[in-house]
């Protein structure tokens, strides 16, 4: 029997690899020597406070700001190179905001998503109309895909933006803050949207949000980032409050609630002899 030699698609080949990242902007430290793998398949939420520099990372990896140090690599390559037209998905943290007075309809705005530089000539052909109309449907937004997007909810909005990033049939999708400004509902259909697209599409998911708790039930893996990454695992063993605090460094005002009896701090004290 003659045995075929199938290509190697490398799926020991991380979606994510990020290796002693930093980065900087206005000449400030903003990410300091981050490591991050990211697996097929992984659902990773990334936590932190306002200005931690959450967004920052979301965007060095698309290659949108230039890294200091260190190296970035998806599915083996670095941003921006050829071979990931369309396998990345993303939802800016301003992308709910779109004018109001743009006129386009929730259809249009997802087949947007279907253009990408090898096929743009075949934007306006019927090519991607299967793929709009299962997009459009995992969303939920079948009922107004023909209605000007500055009319919907904020949640429907929401929506619409992650179809777009569905309709370019991406395998990663990145996120950043998508439940802002959406009801409980809409927040909830949303989650179950993305873990269905994990657990049975297959797609990998890096998302932000300020919503500890929606992502904690959701993501499989989550990361507290403050300038690094001082929190990596398990959903399930993200630290309570007081761990959090130790592991930022803050101490405690209250005296019975000692600060440094189990702090396993990344701090690195700079200590002079
Ligand atoms: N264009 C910019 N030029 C210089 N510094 C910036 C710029 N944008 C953001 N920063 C700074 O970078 C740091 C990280 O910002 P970033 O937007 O990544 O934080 P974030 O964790 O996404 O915050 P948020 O939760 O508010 O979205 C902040 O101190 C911010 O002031
Ligand atoms: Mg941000």
């Amino acid at each position: 029997m003659q045995s075929i030699t199938i290509e190697d698609t490398g799926t020991d080949v991380p979606i994510l690899d990020l290796n002693g990242v930093s980065v900087f902007r206005s000449s400030k430290l903003i990410l300091k020597d981050i490591n991050l793998r990211v697996s097929k398949g992984e659902f990773v939420g990334i936590v932190g406070p306002n200005g931690s520099g959450k967004s920052t990372l979301l965007l060095s990896i698309l290659g949108l700001l230039k890294i200091q140090n260190g190296s970035i690599r998806m599915f083996g390559q670095p941003p921006f190179s050829k071979q990931l037209y369309g396998k990345i998905g993303w939802v800016s943290q301003a992308a709910a905001n779109l004018p109001r007075d743009v006129k386009i309809t929730v259809r249009e705005l997802v087949q947007l998503g279907t253009v990408n530089a090898k096929n743009m000539l075949k934007m306006f052909g019927n090519n991607n109309r299967e793929q709009v109309n299962k997009s459009i449907e995992m969303v939920g937004l079948e009922d107004v895909q023909h209605i000007d997007i500055g009319r919907l909810s904020g949640g429907q909005r929401q929506r619409a933006v992650i179809a777009r990033a569905l309709a370019s049939n991406s395998e990663f999708i990145i996120l950043d803050e998508p439940l802002v400004g959406i009801d409980r509902d809409a927040r909830n259909s949303l989650l179950k949207l993305l873990d269905n697209l994990c657990h049975e599409e297959g797609k990998t998911i890096l998302m932000v949000s300020h919503d500890l708790t929606a992502m904690r039930q959701t993501a499989h893996r989550m990361i507290f980032l403050e300038e690094t990454i001082r929190f990596d695992g398990d959903a399930k063993n993200f630290p309570d409050l007081s761990q959090l605090a130790d592991l930022r460094g803050i101490t405690h005002v209250h005296e019975n609630m000692p600060s440094h009896t189990h702090a396993h701090t990344h701090t690195h004290s700079k200590e002079e002899d």
